[in-house]
């Protein structure tokens, strides 16, 4: 099967569960990370944001007033259907589009500013996807990322990998009934770039001013950069 098959599907299976357990395990502070993510951004009119999944962050923007309207690109579309029913429900202005982030169909330069929560570290090829960030992104726009990082300090490090190792796939698998996909998402988390060297992958995607901001000690972190 194909990667990019097999990403949908993964999270096709465990959309009617995966807010729950987003806010659940997190005691919420997913909520608070999306919130500080969206107040980082520049208000403008019209986002994209790549890998929208259940919607959480492209309401945020639109609650906060960062983005009159929000376009949103998954490779999931049980993810996108709960982000549907969620955005019908608050009459927010989002249009969900089903297509792979390593190739998106839209033109060149056509979004004020683009986004992406949690969904980088599951690209099959995290430059391509940023490529295709800068891409379809208006020069003088910014592009801003959530994605999980790994804490300096030692005894949150410890926490993070029991957490992380152990806890995460043991309640992921009770709660979403599926074997495999939260010893992926563990996976994905511990093999992915962070910090500076998540930096160098926007500058070399042609973003220039690439900033981060750590959060919660650093287990997860803002990231932030320009297309001149
Ligand atoms: C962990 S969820 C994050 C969803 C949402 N952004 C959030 O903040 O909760 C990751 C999402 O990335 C999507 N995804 C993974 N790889 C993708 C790709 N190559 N193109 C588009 N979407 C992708 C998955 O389908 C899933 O909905």
């Amino acid at each position: 099967m194909e990667e990019k098959q097999h990403i949908g599907q993964l999270f096709d299976r465990i959309a009617p569960t995966y807010d729950g357990l987003n806010h659940g395990l997190s005691l919420s502070i997913d909520r608070l990370w999306r919130r500080k993510t969206v107040t980082s951004m520049m208000p403008c009119k019209h986002v994209l944001d790549v890998a929208i999944g259940t919607a959480d962050l492209a309401i945020e923007m639109l609650r906060q007033g960062k983005a009159e309207q929000v376009t949103g690109i998954d490779l999931s579309d049980q993810m996108m259907a709960i982000g549907k029913e969620k955005s019908e429900k608050r009459k927010a202005n989002i249009t969900f589009v089903h297509g792979n982030a390593q190739q998106m169909p839209f033109e060149d330069c056509s979004f004020d500013a683009v986004t992406c929560a949690f969904g980088c570290r599951n690209f099959q090829n995290l430059d391509e996807g940023l490529r295709e960030m800068y891409r379809v992104l208006q020069p003088g726009g910014q592009v801003t990322i959530l994605e999980f990082s790994y804490p300096s300090n030692r005894l949150l490090r410890a926490l993070y990998d029991l957490y992380f190792t152990h806890m995460l796939p043991a309640i992921g698998r009770i709660v979403s009934k599926d074997k495999t996909a939260y010893t992926y998402l563990n996976k994905s988390v511990k093999s992915f770039c962070w910090g500076e060297a998540f930096a160098a992958h926007l500058r070399d995607a042609g973003f220039t001013d690439a900033q981060f901001k750590p959060l919660t000690g650093g287990i997860a972190t803002i990231y932030t950069a320009v297309k001149r």
